[in-house]
């Protein structure tokens, strides 16, 4: 039947979650395919509000298996705090399934995080990347390195401890670490635990694929924070792109059938790193407020701004887009006006549309150019049950002139709007809704 992939397209905390559980109803297996405990994908049940970090939210759906695929480095003491967490709230719905080719992250790396940062702080003042401190990059480190120890060695005793040991001696430098004999022993306890849940995940896709079984890829971080397409050094130490997705997964290109970008209808960043359209002050403050953007992960404060097309552009080259899903614009409705950056005037006077410069300096550098829009009404529960009642039709036609902006600007239909944090929050626009100002568009921008 399909494969589709959620690709965030900004710098993270798009919604990804909410859009991904709304679409799982739909798809019979979900799998996350790269990155661990650095996500945090936030889902609003009727019965209370879930943050997934390590598991696919396709766990929280009867019928449904959500897989932790061979593209993670998994934290596995994190992830049985996490299943057990929806099993004692009775959220558990679906099947778990644990990549073995998933590489685990230990608390050695956790240290290296911390450590690292202190080094790059230490060396330069403002040069810390603001990781989650998960161990995400030592974790990816060790596995291109062949330091890394799988998922299929926590459940083989002899291969764990040797695998344990050469990690160890690798680590030497690091303060604090764990005794070794201590790790050994609870991995191996905590292995037998998790041993009925780790298996092969590609045959288990595979048969998917030859059963018509449809299969939708629940990507972590975003487009931006891409390690080699996003604003290195201030990246993650994954590909969340779609290409990345297929990696992450064993599936092969030609199966994928629709990629699915999720952007805000403004921006957030989490970190350090260069973000041409945050804005400070108390616009920023209110989209913090209105917004929660607080990291689901670290509650660190997100820094806001405002929607920037040339990265969307980008990101849509990039990954491919077929459809966007655009998220939050409940948020912005209460302000006086909604900016959108569509290009950017270097510090030499060009102007730039499509590409954004390669190194992060440069990007720090741009000053953004916007359109300003007219903004839609406050997203009353009257205006929102409306909108369950009466769809597309309901939503105020300011709101439909943003969304056909933003398809005209990136060529991608915007298939789904998001206007509040609930399953139920969400409009399907229709399938190939115009991707630019033509007589189709008019009618449906209202
Ligand atoms: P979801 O899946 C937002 C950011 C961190 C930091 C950089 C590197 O919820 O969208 P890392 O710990 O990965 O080495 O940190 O990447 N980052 C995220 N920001 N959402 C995420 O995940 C993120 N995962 C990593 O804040 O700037
Ligand atoms: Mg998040």
């Amino acid at each position: 039947m399909s494969v589709a992939v959620v690709i965030g397209a900004q710098f993270g905390d798009e919604a990804k979650g909410k859009i991904s559980d709304y679409l799982a109803a739909n798809y019979r297996y979900v799998v996350r395919t790269g990155g661990g405990p650095n996500a945090g994908h936030s889902v609003h049940l009727p019965e209370g509000n879930v943050v997934l970090h390590q598991l696919a939210c396709g766990v929280l759906r009867k019928g449904v298996t959500g897989i932790s695929g061979p593209g993670m480095v998994v934290n596995p003491f994190g992830l049985e705090a996490e299943l057990q967490d929806l099993r004692e709230r009775n959220l558990l719905k679906g099947d778990v399934v644990l990549s073995d080719r998933a590489h685990l992250l230990l608390p050695l790396h956790e240290i290296e995080d911390g450590w690292e940062e202190a080094l790059r702080s230490s060396l330069a003042r403002d040069s810390a990347l603001g990781t989650t401190r998960r161990g995400i990059g030592p974790a990816y480190a060790d596995r291109y390195g062949r330091w890394g120890i799988r998922l299929a060695d926590l459940v083989r005793p002899n291969d764990l401890a040797s695998r344990l040991e050469m990690l160890y001696a690798r680590k030497a430098h690091l303060p604090g670490l764990p005794e070794r004999a201590d790790l050994q022993r609870s991995l191996t306890e905590l292995g037998g635990r998790l041993a009925p849940l780790i298996r092969p995940t590609e045959p288990i896709l595979w048969g998917a694929i030859d059963r018509d079984e449809p299969i939708l890829l629940e990507g972590a971080q975003s487009a931006l924070l891409d390690v080699d397409f996003g604003t290195y050094p201030y990246v993650t130490s994954s590909h969340p792109t779609s290409a990345g997705a297929l990696v992450g997964s064993g599936i092969p290109p030609a199966e994928l059938d629709q990629v699915i970008g999720v952007s805000k209808a403004y921006a957030t960043r989490v970190g350090a790193g260069p973000f041409p359209t945050e804005v400070e002050g108390e616009i920023g403050d209110y989209l913090r407020r209105e917004g929660a953007e607080r990291g689901a992960t670290t509650g660190r404060p997100r820094r806001c701004g405002w929607l920037d097309l040339l990265l969307l552009r980008y990101a849509t080259r990039l990954n491919g887009f077929t459809s966007l899903a655009i998220t939050k614009v409940d948020v912005l409705g209460g302000l006086e006006e909604v900016p959108v950056c569509t290009q950017y005037l270097t510090p030499s006077g060009e102007t730039l549309t499509l590409f954004p410069p390669s190194s992060a300096d440069d990007l720090a550098r741009v000053t953004p150019v916007y359109e300003r829009f007219p903004v839609w009404p406050a997203f009353t529960e009257r205006l929102k049950e409306r909108i369950r009642r009466e769809g597309v039709h309901a939503l105020p036609p300011a709101l439909k002139r943003f969304l056909g902006f933003i398809s005209e600007q990136t060529r991608v239909p915007v298939e789904w709007v998001s206007y509040g944090p609930r399953r139920d929050e969400t409009l399907w626009l229709g399938r190939g809704a115009p991707t630019h100002l033509g007589p189709e568009l008019s009618e449906w921008s209202g």
